[in-house]
């Protein structure tokens, strides 16, 4: 951005001013002696208008022959107008094509989700998707902020790693040099021992799970961010997660209330999320689901469908606790009450959305954890430097792991996570 010109979200604070605005022509409307031109430039969207009658006729003509999308620098005075979005409109005085734009493809008629896939370089600057982007922005840094605020030190995790932390099933495999490596599927064994380091820590960052499945909670890269807690048990993790998502929702009812009604998002539905959010154990989800007819088992994991049915009944976010340790990672502590159960809870999103955080309280004493990485067949010398945790001064300690997509889904109220990533990798797309 040039240094004399205006971004169009402060235009509010030059109210009666002559200023320049340098963006892209979202739109336009003829009126005969009137053009209406919306102008972006990625802060917001202001409408300038464009008088036959008092513009050089050159100025007129170029309004009215510019086209969706080409880049333009306009000059006019900005007037207080109560009706439009933005609060203000622009009087144009003067309009340059900065470059041209011929045949953009999407245009404001209705165009198939794969049409706008595959076109998702120019689909993030239309409205809807601009408006999740920037909620996400947002969702981010309150993140970070609620972590940093009470004492959590990031440190990330690296990306490449030697071993398994979510089953084999998923991961994504490469080479490194002469060794195989694996796409990270989460930190969490990288945090475990941060953890160790700082007593509070977290990473943050893409993860990839080669997901067999299309449905739309599943990506295959997505971003997660996963707190470790030092001498934090599962009771204590659950009251870390619940006051997370409350904080991280009101920055963003705070912060991004235009963008919410750009999405039509129930505003109320998010100022329910407030602590204590609800427990309920796995064996009484089981129970519920039976009673719904569903035919679930116990000792399975839930589907996409049983997830939306257990969602019914809840106003805000809820937990399940208590997952049998046969469909959890080989981390898990057992509960000491039942040795069938892990020390695992999922946060499940209201208004049928589903899990958005998992986590629980990771098994503490070497031999327990010597004895569950050879039950789960992984390779016991890929863990060494993990088992040193339980070597040198283990305590008992517990995390969790949010995907941003999962939780920005839900908080903007869309249907597919697809819409939450600024380029989504699916298990049929890789472009763009
Ligand atoms: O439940 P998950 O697999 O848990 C873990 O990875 C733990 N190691 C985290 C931890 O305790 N540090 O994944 C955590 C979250 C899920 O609740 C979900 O929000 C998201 O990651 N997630 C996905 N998001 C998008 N696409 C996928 N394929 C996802 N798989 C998991
Ligand atoms: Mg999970």
């Amino acid at each position: 951005m040039s240094s004399e010109s205006v971004r169009i979200e402060s235009l509010k604070q030059h109210v009666g001013q002559d200023v320049t605005i340098e963006g892209w022509l979202y739109n336009r409307r003829s009126g005969g002696k009137l053009e209406f031109l919306q102008v972006r430039d990625g802060s917001g969207v202001v409408q300038c208008v464009a008088s036959k009658a008092e513009l050089p006729e050159e100025v007129f003509t170029r309004c009215g022959a510019a086209t969706q999308e080409c880049a333009v620098r306009v000059r006019g005075a900005v007037r207080e107008d109560r009706r439009a979005p933005s609060g203000v409109e622009l009087t144009l005085k003067d309009l340059e094509i900065v470059s041209e734009s011929r045949d953009y493809p999407i245009t404001p008629k209705e165009h198939g989700t794969p049409f706008l896939l595959d076109h998702r370089h120019l689909w993030i600057r239309s409205q809807r998707q601009h408006a999740i982007l920037r909620i996400r922005h947002t969702l981010v840094d309150a993140c970070r902020r609620f972590l940093n605020d009470e004492g959590f030190i990031n440190a990330d995790a690296p990306i490449f790693t030697p071993n398994a932390c979510e089953g084999t099933t998923t991961l994504f495999e490469t080479e490194y040099f002469d060794e195989k490596a694996y796409l990270t599927q989460s930190g969490q064994l990288y945090n475990e021992a941060t953890a160790a380091a700082f007593g509070r820590s977290y990473c943050f960052g893409p993860t990839f799970r080669a997901e067999k499945s299309k449905t739309r909670r599943h990506l295959i890269e997505f971003w997660m961010v996963e707190p470790e807690i030092a001498y934090a048990t599962l009771d204590d993790v659950m009251v870390w997660i619940e006051r997370f998502v409350e904080a991280i929702v009101a920055r963003v009812i705070e912060e991004r209330r235009p963008e919410l009604a750009i999405l039509g998002r129930d505003i109320a539905a998010l100022e329910r999320v407030r602590v204590p959010f609800p427990r309920i154990s796995y064996d009484e989800a089981t129970r519920r689901l039976k009673e719904k007819g569903l035919p679930f088992e116990w000792g399975t994991d839930f589907g996409g469908t049983d997830e939306t049915v257990l969602t019914e009944g809840f106003d805000r976010p809820f937990f399940v606790h208590r997952f049998p340790a046969a469909i959890k990672a080989f981390y898990m502590k057992r509960d000491p009450a039942d040795d069938r159960l892990s020390l695992s809870c999922d946060l499940l999103a209201p208004e049928g959305y589903g899990e958005i955080v998992g986590g629980g309280e990771r098994e503490d004493d070497y031999d327990t954890l010597v004895e569950r990485i050879r039950e789960h067949q992984l390779p016991m010398e890929a863990f060494e430097w993990y088992l040193d945790l339980r070597r040198y001064g283990s305590v008992p300690h517990s995390g969790f792991g949010m995907g941003i997509e999962r939780a920005l889904t839900w908080i903007c109220g869309v249907e597919h996570l697809r819409e939450a990533i600024p380029f989504p990798r699916l298990l049929n797309r890789l472009r763009p």
